[in-house]
């Protein structure tokens, strides 16, 4: 990401906002995070889009890539923020040495799996507007050195650099040797390999099997991808040590803080195939997660691996568990990168992935903060640049309701707030004090909180403007102010409020009505034009003069905003006594 990603101009108006002030000017941690994140300007947000790992797997081609670069635009998935397309390991070629190599000693494509090479595919993703992502891992290959090849642009060759006494960790041809960077040629042989990859049109570059014996290798990286000229989101991966997390922080924009995410138990070669995961190594990463809280931020964050969906419960998730996956990455500040099949994109997961205000939490790039661990019940928390708080609660078990409870004084703040279910988008109401839902095995409800503040200001209908044919009444009591407005009994017949805020939030509204039939009286609520609650119930009360509350949470802008609601059926709107602006 960073300065030439195409953030969608949905995201762009938030992240623009959130950036606008520190992390811990929003109170998000204790401390400040203890190092600086990496200075290269890039992954100013969490990464999001797919890896071609969890379901390609073994097996990356030229056509595969391309097909899932295509499904990515195709479903709309990009529009939403999903824009990396990263290949990732076994795009190599393999003989009884280890990887087989070009004249200079990096890894050759293996050009029956990508004919037309790496910088064609590359061209291809970025013409659809997506970016490329690529793969390596410390060392250099036993080949190079057998061979004893030139180091591009220098007089040095592989055998000056490489220490052949021991062999750095690599997951697929495995023979490469550590690189001595104390030797000469050292840097200049990563820096070749660096510049090779921008010159294809690299856009991020994930380098694997990393362990803290390699942070000479995670400079030199660093600093040949500098040297390359090319903006590289520079990932690191796997399992990196927590003891390290100021290094990491310091030199790269990711770094994985587990193992995989895959179960690795699929019916295919190497557990590949569906099942890609399973619960089990979904619900390991809460702890990680909140060991690692800390070290994310604005050009650094915490790994937690890919996003697993995209192809309904054959990913080995049911739907409860997928929206928790997708929950505590996005309340992680998590890179978003998918490795499902995109190509056959099921609706249901579609709708997960393409929910902007789950994307906000992640993109808003803050880390929250663990505040109930209990058993299955978990309960996290952060607070946004504009004073809300987003509060997660889970139910991590497998068997069992829960009720998840959670203080407003455990999160920050104290009093009422306004509760939204971000998966949902429904307003919860008027909250006072604290918040508790039950919750089914591996569900999870995610909120965001708008704490009142302030006295609550009412505007009495009977002094507000309306439909034509509507009358202020007085014939059944318990109103407030001097009457209420019986508006016709039609469709379209409203009530319409100026309502003021001093700044632009999301308050609290509450209508109170009365509706003496047995039959719903659905109206529309619209705020400055905008329908926020459709067709909102408003069922008898029992009695004309039995007065109910409808709480509803809705943005409103500073200074003046219009309140309208209006009846949709013919039988028309309920008598209104007032609204309440919290
Ligand atoms: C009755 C009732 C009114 C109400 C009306 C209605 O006439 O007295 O207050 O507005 O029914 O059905 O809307």
């Amino acid at each position: 990401m960073g300065g030439r990603s195409p953030n969608p101009p949905l995201l762009r108006a938030l992240l623009v906002g959130a950036l606008a002030i520190p992390l811990a000017a929003a109170g998000l941690t204790a401390a400040p995070p203890p190092a600086a994140a990496s200075d290269n300007g890039l992954s100013l947000r969490p990464a999001m889009g797919w890896s071609s790992w969890s379901f390609v797997r073994r097996q990356p081609t030229e056509a595969k890539l391309k097909a899932q670069a295509d499904a990515l635009v195709g479903s709309g998935l990009k529009e939403h923020g999903y824009i990396h397309v990263n290949l990732d390991d076994f795009y190599q070629k393999c003989d009884s040495n280890g990887f087989t190599v070009d004249p200079y000693g990096r890894w050759a494509v293996d050009s029956a799996k990508f004919p037309s090479g790496i910088k064609a595919l590359a061209d291809y993703i970025h013409s659809k507007g997506l970016k490329f992502g690529f793969y390596v891992t410390p060392g250099i290959a036993k080949n190079a050195v057998t061979r004893n090849t030139p180091i591009e642009g220098t007089s040095y060759h592989a055998k000056d650099i490489a220490d052949t006494s021991k062999l750095e960790k690599n997951y697929n041809c495995k023979n490469m040797y550590y690189i001595d960077y104390s030797k000469p040629g050292s840097q200049e042989f990563v820096n070749s390999w660096a510049r090779q990859i921008a010159s294809w049109g690299v856009d991020y570059l994930k380098i694997d099997g990393v362990g803290s014996h390699d942070i000479p290798d995670v400079r030199a990286w660093d600093k040949a991808l500098r040297a390359s000229g090319r903006p590289i989101n520079y990932a690191l991966s796997n399992n990196l040590a927590i003891a390290d997390a100021p290094t990491w922080r310091q030199l790269a924009n990711s770094w994985r803080t587990q193992g995989d995410v895959e179960c690795y138990c699929g019916p295919g070669p190497n557990g590949s195939g569906f099942p890609l995961t399973d619960w089990n190594h979904i619900t390991s990463r809460f702890n990680s997660a909140a060991n690692w809280q800390q070290y994310a931020g604005p050009g650094g964050w915490n790994d937690l691996d890919s996003l697993e969906i995209g192809n309904g419960d054959q990913v080995g998730l049911n739907a409860d568990q997928r929206r928790s996956h997708m929950t505590l990455w996005a309340m992680a500040a998590s890179p978003l990168l998918l490795g499902t099949d995109l190509t056959a994109l099921n609706a249901t997961d579609k709708a997960m992935l393409t929910n902007d205000r789950l994307i906000a939490v992640n993109q808003d790039g803050i880390a929250a903060r663990r505040i109930v661990n209990s058993g299955p019940q978990q309960v996290w928390s952060k607070r946004e640049p504009n004073g809300d708080y987003i509060v997660a609660l889970f139910n991590t078990g497998t068997s069992g309701n829960q009720t998840v409870a959670v203080n407003w004084s455990q999160v920050g703040f104290s009093g009422a707030a306004a509760v939204t279910d971000l998966w949902s988008g429904q307003s919860g109401g008027l909250v006072n004090g604290s918040y508790s839902v039950t919750l089914r095995p591996g569900e999870t409800r995610l909120i965001r909180a708008t704490p009142q503040s302030g006295t609550t200001v009412r505007y009495e209908a009977e002094n507000a403007s309306f439909s034509a044919g509507s009358t202020v009444d007085t014939d059944h009591g318990g109103f407030s102010g001097t009457g209420f407005v019986n508006t016709a009994n039609a469709a379209g017949a409203y009530v319409e409020w100026t309502v003021e805020s001093a700044t632009a939030r999301d308050a609290a509204l509450t209508i109170r009505y009365a509706n003496g039939t047995t039959a719903g009286r659905p109206m529309d609520v619209s705020v400055n034009g905008a329908v926020v609650s459709a067709g909102r119930a408003f069922d008898g009360t029992g009695a004309w003069t039995s007065w109910a509350d409808s709480t509803l949470s809705v943005p409103l802008k500073a200074g003046s905003n219009t309140v309208r609601v209006t009846a949709t059926t013919a039988n028309g709107a309920p008598n209104i006594d007032y609204l309440d602006r919290g």
